[in-house]
């Protein structure tokens, strides 16, 4: 199989660049090497490797700073994915591109599936559901698949920005109003791995995420406990619970964005096992 994979210099694109089954071909880009606002270049470079699927892990993905800089949200979320979804179209290729729970406004109180209506109440919401849109809309051989929380051992998360706080701070303020799943960058990997071995599940839309809801506030605790357990050295946070509203940001964030991904996941037998939080821990402290 031949891969053209965009933002690979990114979480997810690095943690699918480590589990690349060893007889697949990969190009892999970064904002360098194929800028994806650049419509010309796009559809050159995906005609000229002519790749089965284009994978797109590529985004504008500061939140806050997306406020104040909507052009560029849009112009990369948006406009960037649509040229990847017609330059896919025009090479014969499948289109596989991330999307956010935070195309919801956290008015939800059970898991989201599929169907129920986006509402984004932040920019970066707004452009990350126009290009599923766009794409979707562009090129029939569209897998859109939305996750939440995502972290991992590369470059900037939850995850990381706690352990790292973990060694200035005795405690911390965390909002405990906000519920969400954290989501390993590996495992949305190996589910697109596994999506691409299975002819059977090649377009629409899909939630994938972990299955464990938690708040921000619960989720820190959770990390400063295995990192307390992994090394007895680890000083130990304390996690105070603060409300949304304590803690203004630029943009709206939503309530309740925990994703239903059973729709997925019951057309994936053999999808792989979630990865321990421990694990990514490890590493990190590592
Ligand atoms: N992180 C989360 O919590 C989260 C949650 C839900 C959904 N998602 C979605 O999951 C996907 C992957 O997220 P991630 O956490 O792996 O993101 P990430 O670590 O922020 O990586 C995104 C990558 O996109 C690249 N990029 C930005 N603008 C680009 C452009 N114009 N052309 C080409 N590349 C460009 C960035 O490169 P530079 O650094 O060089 O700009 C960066 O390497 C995204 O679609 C995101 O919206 C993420």
């Amino acid at each position: 199989m031949r891969i053209l994979l965009t933002g690979s210099k990114g979480q997810v694109g690095q943690c699918f660049k480590d589990r690349l089954p060893e007889d697949w071909e990969l190009i892999a880009t970064d904002s360098k090497t194929l800028d994806i606002t650049d419509a010309g270049n796009v559809l050159n470079m995906v005609k000229t490797f002519e790749p089965d699927a284009v994978i797109n892990t590529a985004a504008y993905t500061q939140v806050d700073k997306a406020e104040s800089n909507a052009a560029k949200a849009f112009a990369v979320n948006a406009s960037g994915t649509l040229n990847l979804a017609r330059a896919a179209k025009a090479a014969g290729a499948r289109f596989i591109h991330l999307s956010t729970d935070y195309v919801f406004d956290g008015s939800h109180n059970s898991p989201i599936a599929e169907d129920c209506p986006p509402n984004p109440l932040n920019v970066y919401g707004q452009s990350k559901l126009a290009g599923e849109l766009l794409a979707l809309a562009e090129h029939t051989d569209t897998l859109v698949l939305r996750t939440s929380w995502v972290y991992s051992e590369y470059g900037h998360n939850f995850v990381k920005s706690m352990l790292k706080l973990g060694q200035e701070k005795n405690q911390i303020d965390m909002v405990a109003d906000q519920t969400g799943c954290p989501t390993y960058a590996g495992d949305l990997a190996q589910i697109i791995i596994a999506i691409l071995q299975h002819a059977d599940i090649s377009r629409g839309l899909y939630h994938y995420s972990s299955g464990h809801a938690l708040s921000w506030c619960e989720f820190a605790r959770q990390i400063f406990a295995v990192a307390g357990e992994q090394n007895p050295h680890y000083r130990q946070v304390a996690v105070k619970a603060i409300r949304t509203a304590d803690l203004p940001t630029q943009a709206l964030r939503p309530a309740y964005t925990v994703l239903n991904s059973h729709a997925l996941l019951a057309r994936l037998p053999s999808a792989p096992e979630q990865t321990p939080l421990v694990q990514t821990i490890k590493r990190l402290l590592a």
